[in-house]
């Protein structure tokens, strides 16, 4: 704790006490968040040995982890040109690269075309989905062309093959974005390729299009403002709605602009849905989807006057498995970037309330002039946006046998009156007011000594991951905690990242990593510093902070993630934590500058500066809690005061 540094004259005692960081809610609409209140530890990764950077020079760039493999205990990753397969327990061990530029012919035209102004005429790889037991299908940009085919990757991992397939070249025309800047999604389901993607050059045309298998193809209906406006799509996953298969509906998150009045904000976020086994309209929509309905997602803070704040720009979604596949937790990530409110929070929702909203009135405009009103004309039947087959309407096998009136209807009304909003009608973390935002975010489940907690890794543009919890403190209110604020990439910004096993991996436009999820020994050696840090992976041994296991004998074990109370964990193990505190002594002359340092180990941790003069007893307490070291006794120069991590007593 802090250098000690030894002048006669003065005594300093810092003292590192336990106190809460941020009481997130009821109303943290616009409150400042942790990391404005309290500077995080930065940890430079790359002086620790819990991460490792995929270190083979490839010429490329924009990496992006695509898909998980966890029976071949492999990750596929794509960036420009290159599709890689690593390992997931050690991603520089036996790495298997595929060089796939796209041609020079293509090259040349789409430089000609004008479309290199940021090397965008390379082959950036966007879709690698699992295709058959020895398989992958893959896609990239091909320079404004988008193409596909397969890779084998052999039957087990031990068998080291991964090669393209070339002679299986296929067109990726609405399957995978021509321009490298916008970002698609995709599902391989059966056979066959659902995709939220721009499927022409000039990238006007946005849809979520089915493409290869056996079904016919489908789309969107083009052109239509109502469906997508300029959708830029984030996330989509299949949540079956019952044991009924033929009730499966593939959902798509995404942002878009607003088709309304200029007195709206300008993107809405969405939650859209479409049958698996949608096979369009006979009459119209043919080949056009007649499930296909959105609804949006709220995610917003009350703000000092009343009016809602919106955090409208949905960033990343994660989907949180649970015992019940139908009824997964969602999490996402949302950003406001307006003139006047900038900031960043995560909102929970809930398959529950998700369902509701889609079961619920559908919107409707009498005209252009007119308002958003809950559909009141009769309902046609069956109800529009369910699926064929299913459990509500056994008898009719295809969306082709609905009638006309179901079809006209879903084609001028594919929103929902109601929009989504979260659990508890609140963010589960907010930023406000500070320069950056998030832009991705994984969820763990920790099993620690006093309950399961949700650890929250939240990737920012600013090319570091914070790591979350958020504690239940009464009825409603929680407690957000920031364990440690990591710096991943220098500059750029982590791309889609994943984690398994207690590792999380992250990607950016210059590389790959994966970091351990916990890194218990950063916090310190002292038993107190252990327990204060109230991370759920890591509790205090006897001998050091390290790996708490739910299933290691638990009294050998001090861990108390709730309230971080080092006089019970602690008894007996560190003579200063009886008093809740770690002192650290410095010492200063008076008249004379000397910088005191104070390096607290861990964010829950603040800082006091106590000032003892010579031959006294007496401590007295310089500065406020949240100061680092704010010295400002009357003996001391004021201006003197807060200079970085230290003080400077003058
Ligand atoms: C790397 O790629 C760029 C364009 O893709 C090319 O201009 C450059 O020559 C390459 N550098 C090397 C060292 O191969
Ligand atoms: C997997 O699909 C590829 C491409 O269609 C095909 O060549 C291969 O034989 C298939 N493998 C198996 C095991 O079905």
């Amino acid at each position: 704790m802090g250098t000690l540094q030894t002048y006669p004259g003065w005594l300093f005692v810092l003292s590192t006490t336990h106190s809460l960081v941020f009481l997130g809610f009821p109303s943290p609409g616009l409150v400042p968040g942790p990391s404005t209140q309290l500077s995080t530890r930065w940890i430079k990764l790359k002086a620790t040995s819990t991460a490792h950077f995929f270190n083979f020079l490839l010429n490329s760039t924009d990496y992006r982890i695509l898909l998980k493999d966890e029976d071949h205990d492999r990750m596929y990753v794509g960036s420009k040109d290159y599709i890689l397969s690593l390992d997931l327990h050690d991603i520089n061990r036996e790495p298997l690269i595929i060089h796939w530029p796209a041609s020079q012919q293509r090259i040349d035209e789409c430089v000609l075309s004008g479309k290199n102004n940021n090397g965008e005429c390379g082959n950036f790889i966007r879709l690698i989905q699992p295709w058959n037991r020895t398989h992958l299908y893959v896609c990239g940009t091909g320079a404004y062309n988008p193409i596909c085919t397969f890779v084998n990757r052999g039957r087990k991992a031990q068998d080291y093959i991964f090669y393209l397939e070339p002679e299986k070249l296929e067109s990726g025309k609405g399957k995978c974005s021509y321009d490298p800047k916008v970002d698609s999604v995709s599902a391989l389901i059966n056979e066959e390729l659902y995709a939220g993607v721009y499927i022409d050059f000039m990238g006007t045309d946005a849809a979520i299009f089915r493409t290869m298998g056996k079904q016919t193809a489908m789309r969107t209906d083009q052109y239509n403002s109502r469906w997508l406006n300029d959708p830029a799509f984030v996330h989509t996953q299949l949540i079956p709605d019952s044991a009924e298969r033929n009730d499966d509906k593939l959902y798509f998150f995404f942002r878009e602009k607003s088709a309304d009045a200029p007195q709206s904000p300008a993107v809405y976020s969405r939650i859209g849905r479409i049958c698996l086994n949608d096979d369009g309209g006979h009459c119209c929509l043919v080949n056009k989807w007649s499930t296909f309905l959105k609804a949006r997602l709220i995610c917003s803070v009350p703000g000092p006057d009343g009016i809602e704040t919106h955090f409208d720009e949905l960033q990343d979604v994660f989907i949180q498995q649970t015992q019940d596949v139908k009824n997964p937790i969602i999490y996402a990530v949302f950003a406001a970037s307006g003139s006047v409110f900038k900031g960043s929070a995560v909102c929970v929702y809930s398959m529950a309330d998700i369902r509701m909203v889609f079961n619920g009135p559908f919107a409707h405009k009498e005209g252009p002039n007119y308002q958003w009103m809950p559909y009141a004309g009769k309902m046609p039947y069956p109800r529009p946006g369910t699926c064929p087959g299913g459990t509500f309407t056994p008898s009719m096998k295809s969306t082709k046998d609905y009638p006309d009136e179901v079809i006209n209807f879903m084609r001028s009304h594919p929103l929902m009156y109601h929009a989504v909003y979260p659990v508890h009608r609140q963010p589960l973390v907010v930023r406000s007011n500070v320069h950056y935002k998030f832009t991705t975010v994984a969820v763990d489940q920790v099993d620690a000594a006093d309950g399961r907690y949700e650890v929250l890794f939240l990737g920012t543009d600013r090319g570091t991951v914070q790591k979350v919890i958020v504690l239940p403190k009464d009825d409603l209110e929680t407690e957000e905690l920031m364990l440690e604020e990591v710096e991943v990439f220098k500059v750029t910004t982590p791309g889609p990242y994943t984690h398994c096993t207690q590792q999380l991996y992250v990607a950016s436009a210059t590389g790959v990593t994966h970091l351990a999820l916990h890194r218990c020994d950063v916090y310190g050696e002292a038993c107190a510093d252990c327990c204060l840090a109230r991370d759920p992976y890591c509790a205090w041994d006897g001998k050091a902070c390290s790996r708490y296991s739910a299933s290691s004998k638990r009294r050998s074990r001090r861990q108390d993630v709730r309230h971080g109370n080092p006089i019970r964990q602690c008894r007996g193990y560190n003579s200063n934590a009886n008093k809740n505190t770690v002192e650290a002594v410095q010492y200063g002359v008076e008249g004379s500058t000397a910088f005191l340092e104070c390096q607290p180990r861990s964010p829950q941790a603040t800082i006091k500066w106590l000032l003892q003069k010579d031959n006294s007893d007496r401590r007295k307490e310089v500065g406020g809690h949240r100061a680092r070291g704010c010295l400002e006794g009357k003996t001391l120069q004021p201006t003197a005061c807060c200079l970085g991590q230290g003080a400077r007593l003058a």
